[in-house]
């Protein structure tokens, strides 16, 4: 489905004219996004600025992962926080400069701005990300990234340490609803002490073009998923693992599954079997299984750990993408639309995940279930369809929990607007508070929140379990 103000940006002479207009959205940016499968050097080419308060501990694994991504380096600060990128940089023939804030050069700008907030305990400290970030964001290029390192709460020991870490929150989501209409993303990455090492993968994926679709976002690295996948792999990093994807015959699912494929997964595709001919072609494109199927029939877990593991031994990565939504408002909805939207949406997924975990599940595998925002925040005439998606983000924090000395990670994605089938139905003008109310001021596509989806499934993603990713452009909507 096409946007209209996104078509209409792309001509400068229609962009100057609306904007002299005055009116209340801003012209959304035409978002950059990523082509082909994964690359070694995701960041080549691009400039990263990087920053840090006094204090600062996680500045050898920003530095890893910026040289590792082939990132031209720009270091504000004191010497010393050169000095990582100095041993890697040889590695990799990567070399970091110091940049001075006093006078920098005129044509200076940068693709990211990444900033380690970490040695921050108290108020007065938060000084340094205004000045940091003060003179840099203006220099900033369209579509650009912000990143903010912290620490969780629970690792700060005191009151006054845990309000300056806490603060990090508020600067960076009203940073991304400033930086958001020229399509520039921000992130706050908290990482666990302890849980270092796992940052990297994360930080990759925040500062690639994979991410298009996400901001405003608060995400815990944390240890507490067993992790045995040792050296890293960036290229086809699902080589070799079965993946199996429901509702994979359109909108996100089949974005899902051409994503996970070109990562070299081999993908069972799942739908239901009045789909079957979508399904199929899909199946085909991938070079994967197609499995016509209703998730919520009484067979279903049985049918599918059969297929899974009599055909391929077992399964990797189990994305429950299958949804519906039955809106009406309480007092108009019957019985019926209430139990399809939990049955499917939410009973289903618990009784799939059950059956598979009994050993169909392989150890270090991947569990990733599709929120939603309404399941955040509530919305009208979706009473059911909402209950069912908060349902999903309870069940993902505990089964994390249940399934993290096995190395499976759980998580949830919860997509915003997203231009599909589902959100064509919705009347026009709702439609279109659906897509501006947001920090990016548009809908995403399918293969944004197929590329949140393919991330989480990746050895790279271990930091994260038992958290619920929107990929939601930064909706005004919700938390
Ligand atoms: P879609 O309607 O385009 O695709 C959903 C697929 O699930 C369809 O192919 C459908 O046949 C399949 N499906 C439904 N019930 C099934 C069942 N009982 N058994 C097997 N397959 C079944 O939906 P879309 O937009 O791609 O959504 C995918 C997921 O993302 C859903 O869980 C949805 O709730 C969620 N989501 C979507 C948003 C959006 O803006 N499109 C926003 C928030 C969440």
């Amino acid at each position: 489905m096409s946007d209209f103000l996104i078509q209409l940006g792309q001509n400068a002479r229609a962009r100057q004219i609306i904007k002299s207009l005055g009116l209340p959205i801003p012209m959304p940016q035409r978002l950059q996004r990523s082509r082909g499968p994964r690359e070694q050097r995701p960041l080549g080419g691009q400039v990263a600025i990087f920053g840090a308060a006094p204090g600062g501990e996680l500045g050898d694994e920003i530095a890893r992962t910026l040289v590792q991504a082939g990132a031209d380096t720009l270091v504000v600060g004191a010497a010393s926080l050169l000095a990582p990128f100095a041993e890697t940089g040889e590695a990799f023939g990567q070399l970091a400069t110091q940049l001075s804030l006093d006078a920098p050069p005129d044509r200076l700008s940068a693709d990211s701005l990444i900033f380690d907030a970490s040695g921050v305990r108290t108020t007065p400290a938060l000084r340094a990300l205004y000045d940091f970030f003060h003179p840099l964001i203006r220099r900033l290029v369209r579509c650009g990234r912000v990143v903010v390192l912290g620490r969780p709460l629970a690792s700060c020991t005191d009151a006054a340490w845990c309000a300056a870490q806490a603060a990090l929150d508020g600067f960076v989501r009203s940073l991304s609803k400033e930086i958001g209409k020229r399509g520039s993303t921000a992130q706050l990455i908290r990482v666990e002490p302890g849980a270092e090492d796992r940052l990297v993968g994360v930080l990759r994926f925040v500062l690639s073009a994979r991410s298009a679709f996400v901001t405003g976002q608060p995400l815990t690295v944390t240890g507490i998923c067993r992790d045995d996948a040792g050296e890293q792999i960036w290229v086809r990093p699902l080589e070799g693992k079965v993946a199996l994807v429901t509702g994979a015959a359109r909108g996100i699912g089949a974005a899902t599954a051409r994503l996970m494929a070109s990562e070299g997964a081999h993908v069972v595709c799942l739908d239901r079997p009045a789909d079957d001919g979508p399904l199929s072609r899909i199946a085909r494109e991938v070079g994967g299984d197609a499995l016509p199927l209703d998730i919520a029939g009484e067979e279903a877990p049985s049918t599918i750990a059969e297929e899974l593991q009599g055909r391929h031994g077992g399964v990797d990565v189990v994305v429950h993408n299958a949804g519906i939504t039955r809106d009406r408002t309480l007092g108009k909805m019957k019985e019926q639309g209430w139990s399809q939207a939990i049955d499917v949406n939410l009973s289903a997924v618990i009784r799939v995940t059950d059956e598979l975990t009994r050993g169909v599940l392989r150890e270090g595998g991947r569990v990733i279930c599709l929120s939603s925002v309404a399941g955040i925040a509530g919305n009208m005439g979706q009473t059911n369809y909402a209950a069912s998606k908060a349902g999903l983000i309870g069940f993902v924090k505990q089964l994390a929990s249940d399934l993290s000395g096995q190395g499976i990670a759980v998580n949830a994605v919860a997509p915003g607007f997203i231009e599909t089938r589902m959100t064509r139905t919705i009347p026009l003008l709702i439609r279109e508070a659906g897509r501006r109310l947001s920090s990016l001021g548009q809908g995403g596509l399918p293969p944004d929140v197929g590329e949140v989806i393919t991330f989480l499934a990746t050895p790279g993603a271990a930091g994260l379990t038992g958290a619920v990713i929107r990929v939601c452009g930064g909706s005004l909507i919700g938390a």
